[in-house]
C-alpha cells in the first residue's frame, strides 16, 4: 500500500463517519455555475472540503467547496459542489482524489457536469451536450505507479461514457420537451486557464471536438479505471470564435451566468436519470 492510497482511504473513512450510515450509490460532480443542483438534495449533510483530511480547497469561479450527501428521487447520492482543476495548480492525484474516494465509499455510478465552449454545428449558448466521447489534452491522471487495488495498468477507453445512460438521457430529454437544446458530442479537455485562441478552436474542431473545457476528463479516466459507470454533460456557455478580427471576449463571469441559466434543465435531466437507475 502506498501513501496516496492511504490519503484516499483516510478521506473515505472521514466522510463515512460524517454521513453516518448512508450508503451513497451515485456520485455527482457539479461544474461551474451548476452548484444549485445541490438544493434538490433532501436530508442534506454538507461536508466542506476543508474539513476532509488530505483534501484541497476549490478556488475556481462559480465553485463552492462541499460534498453534499442525501437523497434524490429515492436514491442516496454524494454530490461535489465544486471540483478541483489542474489549472488551480493541483496535481492529478489531487484533481481525481474525490472520485477515488467515491469509489471507496461504494459508489459505482458517476454523473459529471461542466461548462464548456461550443464548436458543434447548431450549438447555441445554454444548450446541453451529452458526452459520448472525449479527447484528453491534459496529463493522464494514471501516469505513475498503478494502484492495482483500484484498476488495471492499461484500462480500456473504447466507451468512456455509458451507452445505456446516453440512450436513457435522450429518451428523458424527449419526455421533458427539452430535446431541441440537447446534443451529443465529443468533449476536449485542455489545461486552461486561458480560453482558446481562434487557431486553437479551429484545431480542436478539426480533430473532432464539439466542446472544449478545462475539467471532467481526468475524473472520468480515473472512474473508468475503477470500472465505474460514467455519464457526462457540458453546458455550452460560450461559442467558439474562429476569427481574430471579432470584438468578442470570453469572460468567466458570463460563463457562470449562462451555466446558471441552464442549470434547471440539467437538474431535471439528472434527476430523472437518477430516478430510473
Ligand atoms: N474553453 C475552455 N473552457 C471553457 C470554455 C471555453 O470556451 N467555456 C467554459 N469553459
Amino acid at each position: 500500500m502506498n501513501s496516496q492510497f492511504e490519503v484516499i482511504q483516510t478521506a473515505a473513512e472521514y466522510i463515512n463517519e460524517r454521513i453516518a450510515g448512508l450508503r451513497p450509490e451515485v456520485g455527482i460532480i457539479l461544474g461551474s455555475g451548476l452548484g444549485k443542483f445541490a438544493d434538490r438534495i433532501q436530508d442534506a449533510i454538507v461536508i466542506p472540503y476543508k474539513d476532509i483530511p488530505g483534501f484541497p480547497v476549490s478556488t475556481a469561479v462559480g465553485h463552492k467547496g462541499n460534498f453534499i450527501a442525501g437523497h434524490i428521487c429515492g436514491k442516496t447520492v454524494l454530490a461535489m459542489q465544486g471540483r478541483f482543476h489542474f489549472y488551480e495548480g493541483y496535481g492529478m492525484d489531487r484533481v481525481t482524489l474525490p472520485v477515488r474516494v467515491m469509489k471507496l465509499l461504494g459508489i459505482n455510478d458517476l454523473f459529471v457536469s461542466n461548462a464548456a465552449g461550443g464548436m458543434g454545428e447548431d450549438f447555441k449558448m445554454g444548450d446541453i451536450m451529452i458526452l459520448k466521447d472525449h479527447i484528453n489534452m491534459l496529463p493522464n491522471p494514471l501516469i505513475g505507479p498503478n494502484y492495482d487495488e483500484l484498476g488495471p495498468r492499461f484500462p480500456d477507453m473504447t466507451r468512456p461514457y455509458d451507452l445505456d445512460l446516453i440512450r436513457k438521457a435522450k429518451e428523458i430529454a424527449l419526455e421533458l420537451g427539452i430535446s431541441e437544446t440537447i446534443h451529443t458530442g465529443v468533449y476536449l479537455a485542455c489545461s486552461g486557464p486561458t480560453y482558446e485562441t481562434p487557431a486553437e478552436y479551429r484545431f480542436y474542431r478539426t480533430i473532432g471536438a464539439d466542446a472544449v473545457g478545462m475539467s471532467t476528463v481526468p475524473e472520468v479516466i480515473v472512474a473508468r479505471h475503477m470500472g465505474m459507470r460514467t455519464f457526462g454533460v457540458s453546458v455550452i456557455t460560450d461559442l467558439a470564435h474562429y476569427d481574430t478580427d471579432s470584438e468578442y471576449v470570453t469572460d468567466g463571469y458570463d460563463i457562470v451566468r449562462i451555466a446558471d441559466a441552464a442549470a434547471d434543465r440539467m437538474t431535471a435531466l439528472f434527476e430523472k436519470m437518477i430516478e430510473r437507475l
